[in-house]
């Protein structure tokens, strides 16, 4: 070893090792002040007058407390340690998603935004749940506007079909000779084994890109449900022409949304409830974009559809607690999903305190959207 240029190198090593610890010093004095002065708050998105980026404090230890020590013996809300476990690796950086001038990241799904909740286990049990408690409140699986008088050879898809629950629920109203095939563009959520019977198939497919041939007027009947921070505005009509274009003439296209988005508030201060600091986030940062919800008719006829039915009502009152509690395990997802450490932080704080809320009998609020169209038997 040339021991002249090792030892030339240890003032170099002093020096840089003294640097950083005055540096370290700078920071455990100036640290506070940093963080008031928000210089680590990075997101690149457009904020509502009344909030400003100080919004998203880092919690300090312990942030909340409740203040009557619940009798369940449930701990007191910790923030986690920020972990990059639980962060979906196809979330893309949440600049990216919502930064105002963001780029269009691939032409074709005209900015629509990554998907933000889980696919594991428990996100497949919340979906399942949501499944049932949709059919319990709804009373059916198919609106009885569609009328289904020959059932013998049917042909259904269910886009973004999930579990592919809804299908293979709808497969026992009908005959061993119709055919039911479920599309999503994630197979994570499908069963490993063919447990929904012969004829229902589940395959991947993305329904905001072009569609394969095999797919193209093949349907008397293709459902959706639940694209509510998957579609944007922009991209929403892209999803409804290529729904279309699945539909034999004469099929029909049911769509099944909820809206609690826009029963959120629009402004929040730090000084409101959690859960409404929670949906002030939801409506405003998380899923801005979304007024097609309220719009899904307008969007049928501009495919060509001539729409049969729309209504929206609130779920049946039973099962409003059980849903709220659905919701609060999609939130608890979508927390995973964010990047940026302040922002997570920020939401699980209040999440959790929503959680708290909801013990107590709070519930969310929203509506349930259907909306049925069919296509001209003959192409005008
Ligand atoms: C909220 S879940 C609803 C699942 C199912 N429709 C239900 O009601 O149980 C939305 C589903 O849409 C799927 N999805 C997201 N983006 C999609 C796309 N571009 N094309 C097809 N499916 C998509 C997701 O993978 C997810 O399974």
């Amino acid at each position: 070893m040339d021991r002249s240029r090792t030892q030339s190198r240890r003032p170099l090593i002093k020096c840089t090792v003294s640097v950083t610890a005055i540096w370290r010093a700078y920071r455990a004095i100036l640290g506070n002040s940093l963080s008031r002065l928000n210089l680590r708050y990075q997101t690149t998105v457009s904020v509502p007058h009344n909030i400003d980026a100080a919004f998203f404090p880092k919690p300090t230890h312990s942030p909340y407390q409740p203040e009557t020590p619940s009798k369940m013996g449930v701990p007191a809300y910790q923030p986690e340690t920020p972990s990059k476990k639980g962060v979906p690796l196809s979330r893309a950086p949440i600049e990216k998603e919502t930064s105002v001038e963001k780029e269009t990241l691939d032409a074709e799904l005209s900015n629509n935004p990554p998907y933000m909740l889980g696919r594991d286990y428990q996100a497949s049990a919340r979906l399942a749940l949501l499944h049932c408690l949709n059919h319990a409140s709804n009373g059916f699986l198919l609106h009885p506007s569609i009328p289904l008088a020959n059932r013998e050879n049917l042909r259904v898809a269910d886009v973004g079909c999930g579990t592919g629950l809804w299908l293979a629920s709808l497969a026992r109203e009908m005959p061993a000779s119709a055919r039911l095939d479920g599309f999503d563009i994630s197979d994570q959520q499908f069963p490993r084994e063919n447990i929904y019977g012969d004829n229902v198939s589940l395959s991947t497919l993305d329904i905001f890109k072009p569609l394969p041939r095999h797919v193209l007027a093949k349907y008397d009947v293709v459902h959706i449900r639940y694209f509510m921070g998957i579609a944007v505005n922009d991209s929403v009509q892209i999803a409804m022409d290529n729904l279309n274009a699945m539909l034999k003439p004469g099929g029909y296209l049911q769509w099944d949304e909820e809206d609690s988005l826009s029963k959120m508030p629009v402004f929040a201060s730090k000084t409101d409830a959690a859960q409404a600091q929670l949906r002030w986030y939801i409506r405003n940062r998380l899923w801005p974009n979304t007024e097609w919800i309220n719009n899904i008719p307008a969007h049928f006829q501009q495919s060509g559809l001539h729409v049969i039915h729309h209504s929206s009502h609130p779920p049946l009152p039973l099962y409003r607690k059980p849903w709220t509690e659905d919701f609060l395990l999609a939130y608890a997802e979508v927390a995973n999903s964010l990047e940026n450490e302040n922002e997570r932080l920020w939401f699980q704080d209040m999440h959790a305190r929503t959680v708290r809320d909801a013990a107590n009998g709070w519930n969310l609020d929203w509506e349930l959207i259907i909306c049925v169209g069919r296509k001209a038997v003959v192409a005008a």
